[in-house]
């Protein structure tokens, strides 16, 4: 899906604004909240950091996962909101997990004073590696 209804962006924009308030930023101090539309619902994620650094994961993939807990492997679009001005787009990790789950999913990121800037995944990771790459077809 490339097009969402607006009140849907609305709706993932919101719960990624919520979630954000409870992100576990401690290092970083850059709090993110994100929040997907997988299934006709949304489901919401923040960063949260670890005293092992590397260990922490980002607000995309945590919305990713709770998609995933309740039964979603399709991902219509992601809502991104962190504290940065400029609208911040999902990083390279979090593309390729994303990219799993809606090739073509819309991406939405809003900075701190409301501008809002959007994508379809597969220009933010062309030529991505996918299932289809894989020598053997995936174990369901
Ligand atoms: N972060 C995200 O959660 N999403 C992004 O798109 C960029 C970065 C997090 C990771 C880390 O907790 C903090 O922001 C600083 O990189």
């Amino acid at each position: 899906m490339t097009r969402l209804p607006p009140e849907f962006t609305e709706r993932m924009l919101a719960a990624a604004r919520e979630a954000r308030k409870h992100a576990y930023a401690r290092y970083s101090g850059f709090h993110v909240g994100a929040a997907v539309f997988a299934g006709g619902a949304v489901f919401a994620g923040v960063n949260v950091e670890n005293a092992s650094y590397p260990v922490g994961i980002c607000a995309e993939r945590s919305a990713m996962a709770a998609a995933v807990v309740a039964g979603n492997t399709e991902i219509d679009a992601i809502a991104v909101v962190a504290d940065a001005e400029t609208p911040t787009p999902p990083c390279g990790m979090c593309r390729q997990a994303l990219y799993e789950f809606g090739p073509d999913m819309l991406v939405v990121a809003e900075g701190s004073g409301g501008e809002q800037v959007s994508w379809i995944l597969s220009t933010l990771l062309p030529d991505a590696f996918g299932p289809a790459n894989l020598r053997t077809d995936p174990v369901a």
